[in-house]
């Protein structure tokens, strides 16, 4: 009851800054208008609508997404809410229950990365590529599900150690870290286990983290809840504002923190097993690796007889068809000119010269279409076609015929 009656009262249009109540109107003037906030975010918006209009591979529903996201971070952090929460502590819950739960994984699932590439320059794009290979360890331990889980375990905690806490309160730098912390463990988090590595095998050790997660947050948010002496003092102030006791403002945000998550994590969790069990992806992905592997075995095979038979017969203006008979690039694409080459798994190779994009990622050149076929892995790790061991140099013989078919 007496919680019914402080949701309500929160859900009012009176909000209180700096220990004082404010009212209707003031949710016009309360929004935060720092630069260093701001603008962040703005260019974020920017960069990726144009990188989603440049690049074709983004999905509409992961568009949408990303901009429900978006407006999720804009009301954590922009709204009046910003200011409520440095009036009361469940305010303070709330925003960041937002950031964490419900713009971070949504932001991920609008695959940001992607379309910042597509928004700068192509050769910027380039750069950054040998960029993130050259942090390409680091990057993968920090990104690992066990360590992002951890990173992200020890941001809530510690943040939450009643120093920690009451400091982001009163200094806006602090505050400030405690928002980009939060945000970034939970960004971190969630790429780890929705989207890095959507393979079988990666599927239990997500869902092990995220009950892992929603089961340390609840008990934070219980420990809240349950508690009888207020955590954060600072709050006496101007809680009382708002007609309620600093206890009480601390249980409600427990609550906050413990069940509107559950939820979240909850879904999150349904849909990782269902895809795991309906197996849609997870049996794409197995078959794939099983037709891999035959083809790896077989074009070892092959190999030693292209190369035997070019011995034999000279040097043939049309290797580029004997290599795709050799790696069993037909076993998966249906390609003019190749006996037997009627696979159905990849896109069909007719008219490949002529169109603009190679697997919907990358532009169609020469080089990218060496690169692709060489190591199509190295454009997008997640991509059903697999790496068949075929070298750059027997890839530009392939690459020669392949533009023949215009
Ligand atoms: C196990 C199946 C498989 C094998 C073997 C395979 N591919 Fe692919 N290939 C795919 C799939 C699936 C795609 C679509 C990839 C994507 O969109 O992520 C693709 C995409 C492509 C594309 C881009 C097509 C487009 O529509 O733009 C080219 C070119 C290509 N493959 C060439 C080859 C060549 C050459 C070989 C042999 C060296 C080969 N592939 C072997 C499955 C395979």
């Amino acid at each position: 009851m007496r919680a019914a009656a402080i949701a309500i009262a929160l859900s009012l249009p009176a909000f209180a800054h700096e220990g004082r109540r404010f009212e209707a109107q003031d949710l016009l003037t309360e929004w935060v208008w720092d630069p260093l906030i701001v603008l962040p975010i703005v260019v974020a918006a920017l960069f990726y609508a144009r990188g989603a209009r440049r690049a074709s591979g983004l999905e509409r529903w992961e568009q949408v997404c990303f901009w429900l996201g978006w407006i999720t971070l804009v009301i954590g952090l922009l709204s009046p809410l910003h200011p409520m929460g440095e009036a009361l502590f469940s305010a303070h819950m709330a925003q960041h229950e937002l950031l964490m739960v419900i713009a971070a994984p949504l932001l991920i699932l609008g695959r940001p990365l992607v379309a910042f590439l597509w928004a700068v320059p192509d050769h910027w794009r380039r750069a950054s590529g040998v960029a993130s290979r050259a942090a390409g360890g680091a990057w993968s331990m920090i990104s690992a599900p066990l360590a992002a889980f951890l990173i992200h375990f020890v941001v809530i905690w510690a943040w939450h150690i009643p120093r920690a806490y009451q400091a982001s309160v009163t200094n806006p730098f602090i505050h400030a870290l405690q928002h980009i912390s939060f945000l970034g463990s939970a960004l971190l988090f969630w790429w780890s286990v929705l989207r890095q590595h959507q393979t079988p095998k990666h599927y239990g050790p997500g869902l092990f983290y995220i009950f892992a997660t929603a089961a340390h947050t609840s008990v934070l948010g219980a420990l809240l809840a349950f508690t009888t002496t207020p955590w954060y003092p600072v709050y006496a102030e101007t809680v009382e504002a708002w007609g309620l006791s600093p206890i009480e403002d601390q249980q409600l945000g427990g609550f906050i923190m413990w069940i509107p998550p559950a939820f979240v994590y909850l879904a999150a969790f349904l849909w990782i097993f269902m895809i795991w069990m309906q197996g849609s992806s997870a049996r794409r992905v197995a078959q794939g690796t099983a037709l891999a592997a035959l083809v790896l075995l077989t074009s070892s095979c092959n190999r030693s007889l292209v190369t035997a038979s070019n011995v034999v017969s000279g040097a043939d203006p049309q290797k580029g068809k004997q290599y795709m008979a050799a790696y069993g690039c037909g076993s998966c694409h249906t390609i003019p000119g190749v006996s037997g080459a009627t696979g159905t798994v990849g896109p069909p190779l007719t008219k490949i010269a002529v169109r603009t994009y190679l697997a919907g990622r990358i532009t169609n050149t020469p080089e990218n279409m060496v690169r692709w076929i060489h190591n199509p892995k190295s454009v997008d790790d997640q991509t059903a076609m697999p790496v068949t061991g075929i070298t750059e140099q027997e890839a530009r013989e392939v690459v020669r015929y392949l533009y023949t078919l215009k």
